[in-house]
């Protein structure tokens, strides 16, 4: 695991996933306001989506509490991408490194896993989390309109193989 950081592979099962769930409600502006209703049906949301596919979620820890989280699956024809789904660092802990080292961590995992790009889509408004990804040499692949807000969100992707011909 790259850096100082305790970063720990959890499973997706309901206990890890509510933890970190109810991190992502204390990241995201958006999600500040949910109801107990709500945050608990985006829980069975989250748990609904990782059934039967393979799943790679990771936390980085300080003082035995997640405080940054990245929760992806495996998907594509050929299986051959990771698309990194909910990601964020509670707002005490930012500046610090917590998201480029889950980030790092999350590409050595997924190479290991035999996949070969990773794709994250980002509103276009989110400017901390295009540069984190930009610097980490990810590439503008496309956008698309949001369903449930006005803008578009950047679709993002990193091969995680060596080019074999010259550009
Ligand atoms: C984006 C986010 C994850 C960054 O977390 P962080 O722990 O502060 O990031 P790091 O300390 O690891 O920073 C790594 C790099 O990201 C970029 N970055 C982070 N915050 C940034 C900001 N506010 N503006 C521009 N670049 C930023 C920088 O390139 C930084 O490297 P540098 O410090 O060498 O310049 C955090 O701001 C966040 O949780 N945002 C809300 C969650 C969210 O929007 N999730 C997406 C929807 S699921």
């Amino acid at each position: 695991m790259p850096g100082p950081h305790d970063i720990r592979q959890l499973p997706a099962d309901r206990e890890s996933l509510a933890s970190l769930i109810a991190l992502h409600h204390l990241c995201l502006p958006s999600r500040l306001y949910a109801t107990p209703q709500q945050q608990a049906a985006f829980l069975d949301e989250v748990l609904d989506a990782l059934a039967g596919r393979e799943s790679l979620v990771l936390a980085s820890f300080a003082d035995a509490s997640p405080v940054a989280y990245k929760i992806a699956y495996r998907t594509g024809n050929r299986h051959e991408t990771l698309y990194s789904w909910l990601g964020g660092v509670h707002p005490s802990h930012r500046g610090r490194g917590h998201a480029r080292a889950l980030l790092l961590c999350q590409h050595q995992l997924a190479s290991a896993m035999g996949v070969t790009q990773v794709e994250t889509h980002v509103w276009g408004d989110n400017t901390a989390m295009l540069v984190l990804n930009l610097r980490q040499g990810f590439h503008v692949a496309g956008t698309v309109a949001g369903p449930d807000k006005p803008g578009v969100r950047v679709i993002l992707r990193k091969s995680l193989v060596a080019p074999t011909l010259p550009r």
